[in-house]
């Protein structure tokens, strides 16, 4: 694994790192593989309980793809470059575990697109957000166009992807792009303090949880509450569930297992 990605791991939260700070991290081929191969591990390991994402320097989480690379690709590999990058970030949307995109900078283009795949978004104050693809001739590619809509609504989303204006911390809050604003200084800690209580929730009741919301943005709210009424007694089947009853009984901190 090369290290235009880096990874560490402490009391059940993995803060993935996108490393390539002198060129804003932004993302080409080489550090969308290694974040998928990052991904795909903590995916699998029993031991990260939620992932914190973000970007290495103090100016940019990501200023997009790389647009270098990008202005090699012509109506044929434009598709599979689209495609690459979907997939990354489905990874992280479906990932089964709680993603909180720690925004430190710039999020533009496949940046920003990249955050929104994330479950929540803190930002330092500093960050700014936009999809400036259309300076360019193009459109977002990493899913802009989908996921900015669903969370912003259409006439600001659009705003955004036709103008390729950039917006700053506190505007993305006021329209509810970001969750969270914090300084430039707080914005690790206070993520990680985030995390942290995440961490010691029971796994299988996020993963439940994710998988239950994720389902309302794209289904009718009888087949939501149909896969809620699914999820919810699939829970109920685990050995947490009666731990955090028991816990609540006997009045002490459950000791959730993820089984
Ligand atoms: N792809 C490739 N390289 C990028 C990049 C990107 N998306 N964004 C920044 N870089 C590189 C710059 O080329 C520069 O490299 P160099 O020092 O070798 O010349 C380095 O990162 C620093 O960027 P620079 O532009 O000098 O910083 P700045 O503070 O003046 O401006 C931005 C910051 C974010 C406003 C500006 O870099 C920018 O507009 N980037 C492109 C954003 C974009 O269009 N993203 C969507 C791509 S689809």
């Amino acid at each position: 694994m090369n290290d235009t990605v880096t990874m560490t791991q402490l009391d059940g939260v993995a803060v993935i790192t996108l490393n390539r700070p002198e060129k804003l991290n932004a993302l080409n081929t080489e550090l969308l593989s290694a974040l998928e191969a990052h991904l795909f591990s903590v995916q699998t390991d029993r031991s990260v309980r939620v992932v914190v994402l973000t970007g290495s320097g103090p100016k940019a989480f990501a200023a997009g793809a790389d647009i270098s690379e990008l202005h090699a690709q012509d109506g044929y590999s434009g598709r599979l470059y689209a495609e690459k990058g979907q997939r990354v970030l489905n990874l992280i949307e479906r990932l089964g575990k709680p993603v909180i995109a720690a925004v430190n900078g710039f999020a533009l283009g496949g940046g920003c697109e990249l955050s929104m795949a994330c479950h929540m978004r803190f930002a330092a104050d500093t960050a700014r957000f936009g999809q400036p693809e259309i300076n360019l001739g193009i459109i977002p590619g990493f899913g802009g166009t989908q996921r900015l809509p669903r969370l912003v609504g259409t006439p600001k989303a659009l705003e955004l992807i036709l103008s390729g204006d950039m917006l700053g911390a506190s505007d993305a809050l006021s329209i509810g792009l970001v969750n969270r604003v914090y300084s430039a200084n707080e914005l690790m800690d206070s993520t990680l303090a985030f995390a942290r209580t995440l961490a010691d929730k029971a796994p299988l009741a996020l993963t439940a949880c994710l998988e239950a919301v994720q389902i309302a943005g794209d289904t009718s709210l009888l087949e939501g509450l149909h896969v809620e009424a699914s999820v919810f007694s699939r829970t109920c089947g685990t050995s947490d569930f009666k731990e955090g009853t028991r816990a609540f009984v006997e009045k002490r901190q459950a000791a959730f297992t993820g089984t």
